[in-house]
Parts: C-alpha cells; structure tokens; sequence
C-alpha cells in the first residue's frame, strides 16, 4: 500500500451522495416526462483552473442527477455560482453576478441558487451573503462539493437557507462524475491545498493543507483521458512540487511524472504550478528525458528583489531562482518558461520594482501573468503598514508590461519562417474563420484550418511572431 496517511473520503461518505443523486434523479425524471423537457442546471465559473476542475465535477453531479447542463442561467433550475477570492477585484465580480440573478429567482421561486467556491471559504463572505443576497439558497466551502446532492435535497425538504461548513479534514474525494467541458484538454488535479502561506495569498485558507491523491488514482484518470483521445493534459496542484510529501508516500511529483509518461499515445502533459522552493534537478531531468512531457515550465517568481520575497515569505531568493532557470534551459534548450509577477506588494521601493525589471531581462521569459497586489483579509500582507498606492501600482504595472512585451515579441520573432507543433482547438472565439491552437510551450497560434483538424496536432509555418501570438499557415 503507498498511502501511509488515508487522506481519501470514505466510500461510505460517497455512497451516501450516490444515494441523493439517484433520488435527485427520479425527480428530475418525472419533472421531464410530465413536461416534456428537462430541468437544467447553469454552473458559473471564477478563478483558476483548480476551480475549472471543481467545475466540472459540479457539473458532472448535475447531470448524474438528471439536469441538462445549459450555458445561460435564465430558465435554469439550478444555478450553481463557483467563487474566486485570490484578488478583490475576483470577489466583486462574483458578488456583482450573484446579484445579477436576484431578478431569476423572483420570476421563478422554485429556482435553487448555490454559490461554493474559495469566496465563500470565507466567514466574512458566508455573513455578507447571508444577509445581502437573501434569495441564495446554499452556500459551501471548496472542501464540501461532493456535497451538493445532499445540499439540494436538504434545501428542497426544510425549505431552510444552508451554510454548508468545512469539513475539518479536508479530505479527498475521489469518485465523483465529471463532465469535461473540452474534448481535447482536460484537467486533472493530482493535489489540493496549499501549505506555503505566502503572505499575500488567501489560498492556504480558503483551501486547506496540502493533500495528494495517489498516484493510482491520477494513473488511472490519465489513462482514461488518453483513450478517450484526449491530447492535452494539465496536471494541477497549486505546488505541485510538494506531491506526495504530505501523505508520505514514498514517490514524489518526478516519479508521478515518469509514470504517467509510459501511458502510450498520441498526447501531451502539463503541469502547473510549481513553487521555485521545491522545484528539483531530479523534475527538469524527468521533464528532459519524457516522451510527452511538454517542454514548458509555468515557474512563478513573484518579485526580483530578495527582500520582497523574504517578505513574501516564498522562501528562494533571485540566485536561487535564476539557478532552476539555468539549469532548465541547459537540459532543455528552447524549453518555453512563464512566469506570475506581482507588483504593488507592501513595502515596494522603486528599487525593488527595478530589481524586478532586471529580473524580468535576466529571466527572459516567453510570458508572464502579472498581478497587482490586493489585499487579502485574513493574510500577513493585508496589516502590513507600508502598503502602496494605487497610483503607483498601476504606474509600475505599465511599465512592468511594457518591459514584458518587448521580451515576449523579442522570444517570439526568431519562432519566424519555422515549423510549429501546433494542437488545433478549432475556430476562433473572436473570428471564427480563423483556426487557434496552441503549441507545446502553450503559445496561441492563429492560422487557416478546417473543422475537421480540431483535436489535432498539426504543423504550423509561422509567418509572423507578435508578442502575444504566433500566424502562420498550416503546412500541406
Ligand atoms: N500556487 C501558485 C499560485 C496560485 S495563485 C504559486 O505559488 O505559484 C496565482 C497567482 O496569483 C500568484 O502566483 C500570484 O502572483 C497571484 N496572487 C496571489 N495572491 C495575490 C494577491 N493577494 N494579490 C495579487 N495577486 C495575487
Ligand atoms: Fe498562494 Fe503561495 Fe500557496 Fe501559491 S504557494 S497558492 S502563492 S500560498
Ligand atoms: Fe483558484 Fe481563486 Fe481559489 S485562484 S484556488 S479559485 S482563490
């Protein structure tokens, strides 16, 4: 047995919910036979990708329960709301469109209206929609989605408002349906939690520790994947480099890696996110040595002066960081390497923004997600005392992105008159007579296609690098 910590819900547990859904179900079913149409379930999405993946499992119950999922939340039945809280600019958002759908419930009472996710992780949230936003009938934490059928049946039956509670133990759940909203990616998340406490970061909160699956469990899910004819798998953790360390199994993120490599096919793996505190040799070499281990490391630097990230409590210092870069690109040589930057952290000096711009050159990163720091409740930054300005964060935030993009249009250019392998996603979502796709080291690439080369690897001419995206034509 590998699992020396049993860290998986019970059986019993999941069973349990198996019994709600059928009973959902039987509902639902008679609902459609004596109306002609189903009852349908709308599931509204924030955040990353870890919560895609919730999503999608959200989903997946919905439709076990006998609801046609539906892209628009008029006329649905159940309209599920999953939160993001990792910047305030996220909450607002979710908070403007959960009052957005005031006007559904006052036309249809019978709707059941669930908000869940890491927001309402929350007390301070759980408190404001309980008495802002009273025609939300449910509310549960990120450790409790396996939970929902039983929510709904409990909501249906006492007619009282819930406010589902963590679970203490924050377990895994394994078992529960999903429905994958793509057909050529997918999401697999391989851990949950966060440990590190960043001290900007509300995700340790919101949460829970670190806890892995095992490696049977995320084997069997990618085999699965890859028979289904799946291309593009995105394994995810928030640390993904600490896999395996909190239940003491004796294999680590690299040894999950390798196994999962000698699964045949036609696809390729990714990976996000790795901290630069526990990023190993032992990984790079795996990732050099795989037959489909994407070339492309998503490696989070945050800051470049030390003494931000000492503040940041990220625990590596510039050397450190430059030291994982270098040794990356010397076993992977073209390897695509993307980062998150934050700006505005408390204490900021113009110079340690400016390490950050020198950082930023020395690193050469094809790409970066850049942040301004936001004040989370609850996290060490958020009483700090020295927090800056809005005007200066936004004044370094430009000319943050315009050092980046000189660099991304500088990494882009020489990509120029060569061949790229491209997996096709299909038509455009802004011009659909163009074909998107996206490469190994996940740069967009626009190009002339037809419907039938989606889900497909294809070589791409490129005619043009720009700095956010790749055109070319595809080669006969
Ligand atoms: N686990 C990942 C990050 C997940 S959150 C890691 O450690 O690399 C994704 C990004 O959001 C972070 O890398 C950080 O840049 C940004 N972020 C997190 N908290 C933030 C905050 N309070 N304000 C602004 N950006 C934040
Ligand atoms: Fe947040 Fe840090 Fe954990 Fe990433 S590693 S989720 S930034 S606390
Ligand atoms: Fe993800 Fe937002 Fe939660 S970034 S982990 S959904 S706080």
């Amino acid at each position: 047995m590998d699992c020396k910590k049993n860290n998986v819900l019970s059986p019993e547990e999941m069973d349990r919910q198996f019994e709600y859904i059928k009973r959902i179900k039987k509902e639902n079913d008679i609902y459609a036979r004596e109306r002609g149409k189903r009852r349908r379930a709308f599931v509204m999405t924030f955040g990353c990708q870890q919560n895609e993946a919730d999503s999608e499992k959200i989903s997946g119950m919905a439709e076990a329960m006998g609801y046609e999922l539906t892209a628009e939340p008029a006329g649905a039945s159940l309209i599920v709301v999953n939160t993001c809280a990792i910047r305030e600019h996220a909450e607002q958002k979710a908070l403007s469109v959960i009052g957005q759908y005031k006007h559904i419930k006052s036309k249809d009472p019978e709707t059941i209206i669930a908000v869940c996710g890491c927001m309402v992780t929350q007390e301070h949230r759980v408190n404001e929609i309980k008495h802002s936003y009273p025609y939300v009938d449910f509310v549960f934490g990120t450790s409790s989605i396996h939970r929902l059928p039983e929510l709904i049946i409990q909501r249906t039956e006492s007619r009282r408002r819930i406010y589902c509670p963590e679970e203490a133990d924050y377990l895994v759940a394994e078992g529960i349906p999903i429905k994958r909203n793509d057909g050529v990616r997918a999401w697999v998340s391989v851990m949950y939690g966060c440990n590190n406490f960043c001290s900007y970061c509300i995700v340790p909160y919101v949460r829970g520790r670190e806890r892995s699956r095992t490696r049977e469990a995320v084997f069997s899910e990618v085999e699965e994947l890859v028979k289904k004819g799946y291309k593009d798998i995105t394994l995810l953790g928030q640390n993904v480099n600490s896999y395996g360390k909190d239940s003491g199994y004796d294999y680590d993120f690299a040894d999950l890696l390798a196994m999962l490599d000698t699964i045949e096919g036609d696809y390729m793996l990714h990976f996000m996110t790795s901290h630069p505190k526990d990023a190993t040799h032992k990984l790079i070499d795996t990732m050099a040595a795989g037959r489909h281990i994407a070339k492309h490391f998503h490696l989070p630097m945050q800051a470049g002066s030390d003494e931000v990230l000492r503040v940041m409590n990220r625990r590596y210092t510039f050397e450190k960081y430059i030291a994982i870069l270098d040794y990356i690109t010397e076993k992977m040589p073209g390897a695509v390497i993307t980062s998150d930057i934050m700006v505005g952290f408390p204490g900021e000096t113009e110079e340690d923004f400016e390490d950050t711009l020198r950082a930023l050159e020395r690193a050469q990163f094809d790409m970066i997600y850049s942040f301004i720091y936001s004040p989370r409740r609850g996290t060490p930054a958020c009483n700090m005392e020295n927090q800056i300005s809005d005007a200066v964060k936004s004044e370094r935030f430009n000319r943050l992105l315009e050092t980046q993009n000189a660099i991304s249009l500088a990494k882009n250019k020489p990509l120029e008159h060569k061949t790229v392998r491209v997996l096709c996603d299909g038509r455009s979502k802004n011009n659909p007579d163009v074909f998107s796709g996206r490469t190994e080291g996940n740069k967009i690439v626009f190009f002339d296609g037809d419907d039938s080369d989606t889900g497909k690897f294809l070589d791409i001419f490129i005619e043009r690098g720009d700095t956010f995206a790749l055109y070319g034509k595809k080669v006969k």
